[in-house]
């Protein structure tokens, strides 16, 4: 019996294919002598759940791992792709234990305005500051709208759904090259009848999740997010992942592999193609042969070879789109780890998206509480900012959100986007999407709501980022310090009843991947029948 966990809704445009898919992998599973069985599960919609989808990735993860365990099921096929929906359902599968196959979305399309190719995210970004700024019209406005999302699938450019599905397939969960297959295209079809085929071998190989959830597994996946200009998401994502599968894996694991990483994958928003391009130029395989010497090839996947088996032969068919190492875009990966006295217990940034200039920058702090009072003051003319101001935005971590909302793209001020300012340092507890871009310092933990440092910067405080030294401070004595953490009042629970009650009681800090604390592990895989 094969569960199909099924993450289709009609408020989630990325997942409009899955209904057809799902019929897909039944046959498969079918051609291999199983039963399957859709299982729905809940579908996170990156566009249309509020406050945030993170909210909710905690609560698909444990739907998964309790479908699979009260049915009658010996394996899954989790299908997933809109950027939650890939750790929640692999974080649940893993703690429940039982043989497991990820199936990825697929990416869209390109998208198209006139002549201009879009990508998901991205250009919406940069197009909606040239709303802002009064350089295109309302209509063009409209006229994207309708271009960037022509097909099925999950957001084409390095996002967090791109990012998050690389990294399963980086970690062996999916067959190979599945990552990049577009949704529209007749592959993606077949690569899900194949999906349906393997779960039922590898039920009867008993091959289970924690046989490939290794510790090399983890620095796999990491080493290919930062190759790809991956999203600072997979960064929260992977520590969550990897506490289920009782792998051990800190922030100074994603600087240290950083380092000896080079940016290959030219994909917006660090460079210029999206992922069809990408897929056309070999894809994930293709990739991972460039980086064979950074990876650990015994690894096992669920295809039943290791990662080394997998990626043997695969060639790059343009090698603009997926670099040579001699050709980088970046020698170093797309994150930096940071700490400092703002940030006791770290911070990332997308150094790949950034500015490098503002990469080492001293400012004058100007300080929005939370997105309300963002909202309300930054486009105002007589707000006091510049641009060699630091951006700050406090209330918008795990508690504050709550749920860790996309916040950390910071909007310029309306007055300095008129002047041509087009980045800042930025500075929040939010996360930020994949697809976003800017000097943002972003995770900041812990977070204001927990009383971390953040919840004491005021207007006019001199911050420090230092991007090469891997600090982020707050130029402010210990003794002022300690006098505003004596004023300082947490703030009221988001919620005191429900599912939002649970997640403040529970949620872990970014450091430590946002999950529920009661969740870490796995469970017994063979729960008793009374
Ligand atoms: Fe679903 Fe971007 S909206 S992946």
């Amino acid at each position: 019996m094969i569960g199909v966990l099924n993450t289709w809704s009609e408020l989630n445009p990325c997942h409009t294919h899955f209904r057809d898919r799902a019929e897909e992998v039944k046959r498969g599973v079918w051609q291999a002598g199983g039963f399957p069985v859709e299982l729905p599960a809940m579908s996170l919609s990156e566009p249309f759940q509020k406050p945030t989808t993170m909210l909710y990735r905690n609560m698909l993860a444990m739907e998964a791992e309790e479908l699979l365990r009260s049915h009658p099921v010996d394996g899954a096929v989790l299908m997933g792709g809109c950027d939650k929906t890939t750790p929640g359902l692999v974080m649940g599968a893993t703690s429940m234990g039982l043989p497991f196959v990820f199936l990825p979305a697929g990416p869209m399309l390109p998208g198209r305005w006139g002549a201009e190719v879009l990508g998901s995210g991205s250009d919406a970004w940069k197009y909606w500051a040239q709303k802002r700024a009064g350089r295109i019209t309302e209509q063009d406005w409209n006229e994207i709208e309708n271009g960037i999302a022509r097909s099925p699938g999950h957001c084409m450019t390095m996002g967090t759904a791109s990012t998050m599905t690389a990294a399963a397939e980086a970690l062996g969960l999916t067959l190979p090259g599945a990552s990049s297959v577009p949704a529209a295209f007749s592959g993606h079809a077949r690569m899900a009848v194949a999906t349906g085929r393997r779960i039922v071998d590898m039920v009867w190989q008993d091959l289970r999740p924690a046989e490939v959830l290794t510790a090399a597994a983890f620095r796999n996946a990491v080493t290919v997010v930062m190759a790809l200009g991956g999203s600072t998401n997979a960064v929260i994502h992977l520590v969550a992942m990897a506490g289920r599968a009782g792998v051990d894996l800190p922030l100074e694991a994603f600087d240290e592999i950083a380092r000896r990483t080079p940016v290959l994958a030219n994909i917006r928003p660090s460079g210029e193609y999206l992922m069809a391009d990408f897929h056309d130029a070999g894809g994930l395989r293709a990739l991972m042969a460039q980086l064979a010497d950074l990876l650990d090839l015994d690894a096992r996947t669920v295809g039943g070879g290791t990662l080394g088996e997998n990626i043997a032969g695969a060639a790059v068919h343009d090698a603009d789109i997926i670099r040579p190492r001699d050709r980088a875009l970046s020698p170093e990966g797309a994150l930096a780890v940071l700490r400092g006295s703002l940030a006791p217990d770290g911070c990332v940034i997308k150094t790949t998206a950034a500015s490098p200039e503002l990469l080492q920058h001293t400012g004058r702090a100007v300080v929005f509480d939370d997105y309300d009072n963002l909202a309300a003051r930054i486009d105002a003319d007589d707000l006091d900012v510049d641009e060699t101001c630091v951006l700050v935005l406090r209330g918008a971590g795990p508690l504050g959100g709550p749920g860790m909302p996309e916040w950390g793209q910071l909007p310029i001020p309306k007055k300095l986007l008129q002047r041509g300012v087009t980045d800042m340092v930025r500075i929040s507890d939010a996360r930020m999407s994949g697809t976003s871009y800017g000097t943002c310092v972003l995770h900041v933990a812990p977070e204001s709501a927990a009383g971390g440092p953040l919840a004491l910067v005021r207007d006019g405080d001199l911050i420090t980022l230092d991007v090469p030294a891997r600090r982020l401070d707050l130029l402010v004595p210990d003794e002022e310090l300690a006098q505003r953490r004596a004023a300082w009042q947490p703030p009221a629970p988001p919620a005191g009843r429900g599912y939002g009650a649970l997640f403040a009681q529970h949620v872990t800090q970014a450091n430590e991947g946002c999950d529920f604390d009661f969740l870490a592990g796995s469970g017994a895989p063979e729960p008793a029948i009374h």
